[in-house]
C-alpha cells in the first residue's frame, strides 16, 4: 500500500544520500512529485540533469525522451533511470529517423542547395532526431524557449523544418510574425500527396511536422467560451501545445512552468480555466485555495504516459541501486550523444 510504499522509497533514498538525484516533471502524480529533489518544465529538468554533476544516479520521473536528454547532458559517470521503461511519448513516437531524413532529402532536392533550412526539433523527440538536428545545423526547443529558438533559427537561414509538434510551430511562427500562408503541413504517412505541395513547400518559411499531443488536442474553443459565459472575469491559460484556435482564444499561453508562475503570482480570488494536463492542474487547485482553478477538459485528461510512472516502479529501481543493481537505464550511443549535445547546448545557451 501506499504507507508501505513511500517507507521503502524514503529508507533507500537516505541510503543513497548525495548519489542520488530525483527529477520529476510537472506532469507527475502527487505520489511521485513529492519526492522529487528538483520538480520543472521541459527545459527546466535539461538545465538541471545538465547541472547535478555530484550523483551517480539521476532517477527522472518523466517520459523517455527526457530520459534521454537527461543522459545526453549528464556526466559520463552518471547513469539515469526511467523507472517505467514504457512511459513514452506518443507525440515523439510520431517522427522517426527514416521519415525526417525522407522529408529533408525532398526538401533539399525540390529546394536546391541553397534552400536554407534549419531543423528544429522539440524536446518531445527521440535523442536520434535531437542529433539529426545537431549534425545539420539545427537545434532543439522546448515550449517555453520556442519563440527565442525561431529567432534564432530564422537568423541562421531562410526556413525552418519544425517537428514533431505542428501545433507549438505553427502558433510560435504566428507569434513570431510568419503568416499561416507562409506555413505549409508535412504529412509524413502522405507526403506531397497534395496537388500545390512543390509550390506550398516553395512558398514556405516553416515546414510543419503533423504531430500532436492527445492530451493536449481535448481542449476546444466551446470550453473556453462557456467558462467565459460563466465566468466573465476568468482567465483562460493555455499550453502551446493545444490547436491555434485555442491558443488565440486564450489569454495567456506558455509552457508548464509558464502556468504556473502566472499562478503564482496572481492575487487572490482570481478565476482560471486552465488547458493542460490534469495532474498539473488538480496540484495547483490545491496548492492555491485562495484562487479558483479548473482545468477546461470536463472530462479528466492524464497524460497516459507520464501517469505509469508509479511509486512502486520508483520503489523498485531505488532498492535496486541500494543493491548495487542499475535497472531500468536510459543510456544513447556515443555518435547519438554527441551530436545531439550539440543541439541541446545550443539551445542551453540561447537560456530560456
Ligand atoms: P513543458 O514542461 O516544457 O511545458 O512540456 C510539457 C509537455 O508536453 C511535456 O511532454
Amino acid at each position: 500500500d501506499g504507507e508501505e510504499l513511500d517507507r521503502r522509497i524514503a529508507a533507500a533514498r537516505a541510503t543513497l544520500g548525495e548519489r542520488l538525484v530525483i527529477l520529476g516533471h510537472h506532469y507527475q502524480r502527487d505520489e511521485i512529485i513529492k519526492y522529487a529533489d528538483y520538480r520543472g518544465d521541459s527545459f527546466k529538468l535539461a538545465q538541471l540533469a545538465a547541472g547535478r554533476k555530484a550523483a551517480d544516479y539521476i532517477v527522472f520521473c518523466g517520459v523517455h525522451f527526457m530520459a534521454e536528454s537527461a543522459d545526453v547532458l549528464s556526466a559520463p559517470h552518471q547513469k539515469v533511470i526511467l523507472p517505467n521503461p514504457a512511459a513514452g511519448c506518443s507525440m515523439a513516437d510520431m517522427a522517426n529517423i527514416a521519415e525526417v531524413e525522407e522529408c529533408w532529402d525532398t526538401l533539399t532536392e525540390l529546394l536546391g542547395e541553397d534552400a536554407g533550412i534549419i531543423p528544429v526539433t522539440y524536446m518531445n523527440s527521440a535523442a536520434n532526431l535531437k542529433a539529426f538536428c545537431g549534425r545539420n545545423g539545427g537545434v532543439v526547443c522546448t515550449s517555453s524557449n520556442a519563440p527565442k529558438v525561431i529567432d534564432w533559427a530564422f537568423k541562421q537561414g531562410k526556413r525552418v523544418l519544425f517537428f514533431p509538434d505542428e501545433h507549438l510551430g505553427r502558433n510560435t511562427g504566428l507569434r513570431y510574425g510568419i503568416r499561416e500562408d507562409q506555413m505549409t503541413v508535412w504529412n509524413p504517412k502522405d507526403p506531397m500527396s497534395s496537388e500545390n505541395a512543390e509550390e506550398e513547400i516553395e512558398r514556405a518559411r516553416i515546414i510543419l511536422w503533423k504531430g500532436y499531443c492527445t492530451t493536449h488536442m481535448r481542449f476546444n474553443v466551446q470550453q473556453i467560451e462557456k467558462a467565459r459565459a460563466e465566468y466573465p472575469d476568468i482567465k483562460i491559460l493555455v499550453h502551446p501545445e493545444c490547436r491555434r484556435e485555442v491558443v488565440d482564444a486564450a489569454d495567456l499561453f506558455g509552457s508548464t512552468e509558464y502556468i504556473i508562475q502566472q499562478i503564482e503570482h496572481a492575487p487572490a480570488g482570481t478565476k482560471w480555466g486552465v488547458a493542460t494536463e490534469i495532474n498539473l492542474v488538480h496540484r495547483l487547485a490545491k496548492e492555491h485555495p485562495e484562487q479558483f482553478i479548473f482545468c477546461l477538459d470536463p472530462i479528466v485528461c492524464p497524460c497516459s504516459t507520464m501517469y505509469r510512472i508509479h511509486p512502486a516502479y520508483l520503489a523498485w529501481v531505488l532498492e535496486a541501486l541500494v543493491d548495487g543493481e542499475v535497472i531500468n537505464q536510459v543510456s544513447v550511443d556515443e555518435e547519438t550523444v554527441h551530436w545531439a549535445r550539440v543541439a541541446l547546448e545550443r539551445m542551453l545557451a540561447l537560456a530560456a
